[in-house]
C-alpha cells in the first residue's frame, strides 16, 4: 500500500503532543485535537480568530441542514441531501495587547505547545505572545463534558512576562460561522444577550428550522479587574473587558458553557440553563471528566508493551471513538467522520453496524442497545426510501443523518443493499453477545420482517427459477457497479431471512404475546415466511468448489486483470486521478467484499476457504477505503502471516495521528478507528463473537513484548494479556466467563489462569 507516515506529534503514552506550531498542519491538527462527548464535537480550532487555514468546527449531533441536490430527474435518485452543520463557536474569544490582535498566522510566538490528555479530556494550548511591547505567557483550555451532555468549558491564563499595558479581552458566543464546503452562514441568529456574567445566543438553521441556543457564564479575575462592555452584534454576543496588566501579574478567565440543541435530554438543566451555569465551575468539569475517564480507561484500555507508536495510537483511537459514541443520546448515529469534520457529510454508513458496533458491544451493552435504536427510529424513513426505489418493506440508506438517503449518487444509494442488511447482521450480533433478546423482540423484529420484504421483492429468480439473487447490486467493494449476484449481498440477504425466520420461530413458540401483536399490526402471513424460506433455500452463492474460492459477483473471474502493484503512487486516490468508468472495468477492488463476509461469519467457513480466498482478493485489493486494511490484517493474522498481519495493522492506529491518507484535516476516520480496536482484539486476540461460544486465539506480533485487552462480555470484565509464549486470562469484576481458547473450553474466573500459545 502507497502509505507514508507523516510524524507530527510527539509520541506519549496517554498524551498527544504538538510542539511548535507549523502552519501546514494547522486543519490537521484541528482534527486530531478534536473534541466531543457524543452529543457535540468541536475540532481543535484555535478559538481566539486566525486567519491562516482553519475550519471552525463546532457541531451537534443530529443538527443538520439540508440541500437540494443537482437536478436529477430519475425515479429514485435523492433530490436532498442532509449535512451537519457547524453551529454556534462556543469558544469564541479575542485578545489584544494595547492595539495588537493575536493571531497566531501573524503574530510572534514561541515555545507553543498543544497537548491533548486522554486522561482527563483536556485539551491545552500555551505559548509566549511576543508583542510589541512585551511578552505575554498565553494558556488556554478547554473541555467538553462526557458527564452532562451539554456542558462545556474553557479557561484562559494570561501572565506577563515583561509586558506592562492595557489588555482587552473579548469572550462569548457567535453565530456567525461559515460552513465548510457551503461557505457561508447557514444560520439565523434569532436571539442573543449578553450582561454582566455571561451570554446568551439562539440560532436557527434556515432551511430545517431546527434551533440551537447557547448559554455561558464568565468570572475569574479578568472579570473582576476588567472594565466590562457588553456587546451584541448581528451574530454575536460577548462581554469586553479591558485592564492594565502589570509585570509578574497573571489573570484568569473561565467560561462555562451551556449548549441546548433538539437532542438535549428533557429535564431540570434543560428547563433553567441560567441556574444551572451558577453551579458550573472549569475545575467540578475537570474533575468529572478525569472521574469518567478514569473508569472508562479502566474497563477499555489496551497496553502494547514495547511499541511506543501503536500504544499511544490505540488510545488515541478508543478515546476518539467514546468521545464519538457511548450511547449517551437516545437516537444518534455515529458519522464517518464522526463530530470532526464535514467530510462525508457528517453522515452514518453501514460502517455503523459492521465496524464500531463491537466496539461498543463489547464495552456497554445499553449503548449498543441505543446505537441500534437509531435504525429502529428511523424505519419509517427506510419504508419510504423502500418505495422510492419501487421494493416493499425497507430499504435503509446508505449514508444518512435523520434516516433519509443523504447520497445522490444513484449508484450507491440505489444499488447497495448492504446498509439493510447491516440492520440485520447488527440486531443479531446484539442477540449473540449479549444472550439479550429483549431488544430483537421490541424492536428488532419489525425492522428484520421490514428489511426482508425489501429482500424479497429487490431479488429475482434466474430464468428457470433455479436460482434466486441479487441483480443490478454494488457490494461493499465500491469498484464494481451493476453486477448480479454480488457473493456478500446473496449471502447477507440469506443470513437476513434464515435469521428473521428463526426469530419469528422461537417468538411463536414461546407464545410471545409481543409476536402475535407485530405479526397482525404488520400483516405477516405463513405464505410471506415460506416465501422468504424458498428464497433463503434457492439464493446463489456464486462458488468454485475445486479452488475453493467464492466468485465475488457472477462474471467476476472472467474481468480483465490488473496489476495494482504497477499503479503508480502518483495515481492516488483513484478516484481523483481515473475516470469514474475507467476505475470499474478490471477486477481491481477498493476494500473487502468477499473476505468482509468471511470476517463476519469468521466461524462458519474452514480456514482452508479462507485462506484461498485471502490469497486470490487480497492482490487484487487497492485499500482507497481506510475500512480495509483492519479486516485484511484479522484474517492475515488467522492464516498465521504474521508480517502481512502487523503490516496492514500499521496504519489502523496511526491512521490520523500520521495522516496516512492525507486527508485528516477533513475529519478523523471513525470507522477505521473502530476497525483499529477490533484489529488488536479480533485480529491478534483472535476474538471471535459468532459462532457459538465466545472464542479467542491470541498471538503476538514479532516486535511486541505483550499486550493487553479488556472486555466486557456476560456482564463480566474480562482481561487478557498476552506475552511472547504465554496468555493469562483473568476476570476483573467478579463473576465467571466460559470461553474457548485456542479451541479448548475453558472457565475463566478472578484467579488469572496462565495458558502456553501454541507454537
Ligand atoms: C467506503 C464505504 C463506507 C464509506 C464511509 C467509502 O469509501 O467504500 O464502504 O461506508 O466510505 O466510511
Amino acid at each position: 500500500m502507497a502509505k507514508v507516515a507523516n510524524h507530527y506529534f510527539k509520541v506519549e503514552p496517554f498524551r498527544v503532543v504538538e510542539e511548535g506550531f507549523n502552519p501546514k498542519y494547522s486543519l490537521t491538527a484541528e482534527a486530531v485535537f478534536s473534541l466531543g462527548n457524543e452529543y457535540m464535537g468541536t475540532r481543535g480550532y484555535f478559538e481566539e480568530g486566525y486567519s491562516g487555514a482553519r475550519l471552525l468546527g463546532s457541531y451537534f449531533n443530529g443538527v443538520y441542514e439540508r440541500r437540494t441536490a443537482a437536478a436529477q430527474s430519475y425515479k429514485g435518485i435523492v433530490q436532498e441531501t442532509e449535512f451537519m452543520v457547524n453551529a454556534v463557536d462556543w469558544l469564541y474569544f479575542r485578545i489584544y495587547a494595547g492595539e495588537e490582535k493575536l493571531d497566531l498566522a501573524k503574530s510572534d510566538f514561541r515555545d507553543f505547545t498543544r497537548t491533548l490528555d486522554m486522561k482527563t479530556g483536556l485539551l491545552s494550548r500555551e505559548f509566549v505572545w511576543k508583542t510589541g511591547s512585551g511578552e505575554i505567557a498565553v494558556k488556554t483550555e478547554r473541555l467538553v463534558s462526557m458527564v452532562h451532555n451539554e456542558e462545556a468549558g474553557w479557561r484562559l491564563t494570561v501572565a506577563s512576562v515583561d509586558y506592562t499595558g492595557e489588555m482587552t479581552v473579548c469572550a462569548g458566543l457567535d453565530f456567525g460561522t461559515t460552513h465548510g464546503p457551503e461557505k457561508q452562514s447557514l444560520w439565523e441568529c434569532v436571539d442573543k444577550k449578553a450582561q454582566e456574567g455571561g451570554c446568551y445566543i439562539k440560532g436557527r438553521t434556515k432551511t430545517t428550522a431546527m434551533e440551537v441556543e447557547s448559554f455561558c457564564s464568565l468570572q475569574g479575575s479578568i472579570a473582576q479587574k476588567g472594565n466590562m462592555t457588553s456587546i451584541e452584534e448581528e451574530n454575536a454576543a460577548y462581554i469586553q473587558y479591558s485592564f492594565v496588566l502589570e509585570p509578574g501579574e497573571m489573570l484568569d478567565l473561565e467560561k462555562n458553557v451551556y449548549n441546548v440543541t433538539p437532542m438535549s435530554r428533557a429535564g431540570e438543566e434543560k428547563a433553567n440553563p441560567a441556574a444551572y451555569l451558577q453551579e458550573m465551575c472549569f475545575e467540578k468539569l475537570y474533575r468529572e471528566n478525569s472521574e469518567w475517564w478514569q473508569r472508562t480507561w479502566e474497563k477499555s484500555d489496551i497496553e502494547i508493551m514495547g511499541d511506543a507508536e501503536n500504544q499511544q495510537g490505540i488510545r488515541f483511537c478508543i478515546f476518539q471513538m467514546f468521545q464519538t459514541y457511548h450511547g449517551a443520546v437516545r437516537g444518534t448515529n455515529i458519522g464517518a467522520k464522526g463530530l470532526t469534520g464535514e467530510a462525508y457529510n457528517g453522515n452514518a454508513f453501514w460502517d455503523t453496524e459492521t465496524y464500531c458496533l463491537p466496539f461498543i458491544l463489547f464495552h456497554d451493552r445499553e449503548a449498543a442497545k441505543n446505537l441500534l435504536y437509531f435504525r429502529y427510529a428511523t424505519l419509517e424513513e427506510a419504508r419510504k426510501r423502500a418505495k422510492d426505489l419501487d421494493c416493499e418493506g425497507a430499504f435503509y440508506p446508505i449514508a444518512t443523518i435523520s434516516g433519509r438517503e443523504c447520497c445522490n449518487l444513484w449508484q450507491h444509494a440505489s444499488l447497495q443493499l448492504q446498509a439493510s442488511t447491516a440492520v440485520a447482521y447488527g440486531i443479531w450480533l446484539y442477540e449473540k453477545i449479549t444472550k439479550d433478546t429483549s431488544f430483537t423482540e421490541e424492536y428488532g423484529l419489525v425492522m428484520l420482517i421490514a428489511i426482508c420484504r425489501m429482500l424479497a421483492v429487490r431479488g429475482d429468480y434466474n430464468t428457470d427459477k433455479s436460482r434466486y439473487g441479487y441483480y443490478g447490486v454494488m457490494g461493499p467493494d465500491e469498484f464494481q457497479m451493476m453486477v448480479n449476484h454480488n457473493c456478500y449481498t446473496n449471502l447477507m440477504a440469506k443470513f437476513t431471512f434464515c435469521y428473521t425466520l428463526r426469530v419469528i420461530e422461537r417468538m411463536k413458540k414461546e407464545a410471545s404475546e409481543c409476536f402475535a401483536g407485530i405479526a397482525k399490526k404488520e400483516g405477516l402471513s405463513e405464505a410471506e415466511c415460506r416465501d422468504w424460506m424458498e428464497k433463503a433455500d434457492a439464493m446463489y452463492i456464486p462458488y468454485d468448489g475445486n479452488k475453493k474460492l467464492f466468485q465475488q459477483h457472477e462474471g467476476y473471474f472472467d474481468l480483465p486483470h490488473i496489476d495494482v502493484d504497477a499503479i503508480p503512487v502518483e495515481e492516488f486516490p483513484l478516484y481523483h486521478h481515473w475516470t469514474y468508468d475507467r476505475i470499474y472495468r478490471n477486477d481491481m477492488i477498493k476494500q473487502p467484499d468477499v473476505l468482509m463476509f468471511l470476517f463476519l461469519f469468521n466461524s462458519s467457513f474452514s480456514e482452508e476457504i479462507i485462506k484461498s480466498n485471502y490469497e486470490y482478493y487480497e492482490p487484487r485489493c487497492i485499500h482507497e477505503s481506510s475500512l480495509s486494511p483492519s479486516i485484511h490484517s484479522i484474517l492475515a493474522a488467522q492464516l498465521h502471516k504474521s508480517k502481512e498481519a502487523f503490516d496492514f495493522f500499521r496504519f489502523a492506529t496511526r491512521m490520523d495521528l500520521d495522516n496516512y491518507n492525507r486527508n485528516t484535516e477533513e475529519g478523523l476516520h471513525t470507522t477505521s478507528i473502530a476497525a483499529a480496536w477490533m484489529n488488536i482484539v479480533y485480529g491478534f486476540g483472535g476474538l471471535r463473537s459468532d459462532g457459538d461460544i465466545l472464542s479467542l486465539s491470541p498471538s503476538i506480533p514479532e516486535s511486541w513484548e505483550g499486550y493487553k485487552f479488556r472486555i466486557v462480555y456476560d456482564e463480566k470484565l474480562l482481561s487478557v494479556e498476552v506475552k511472547k509464549d504465554k496468555v493469562a486470562l483473568k476476570t476483573l469484576q467478579g463473576g465467571s466467563i466460559r470461553l474457548s481458547l485456542y479451541k479448548n473450553v475453558v472457565v475463566i474466573d478472578g484467579k488469572e489462569r496462565v495458558f502456553e500459545m501454541p507454537s
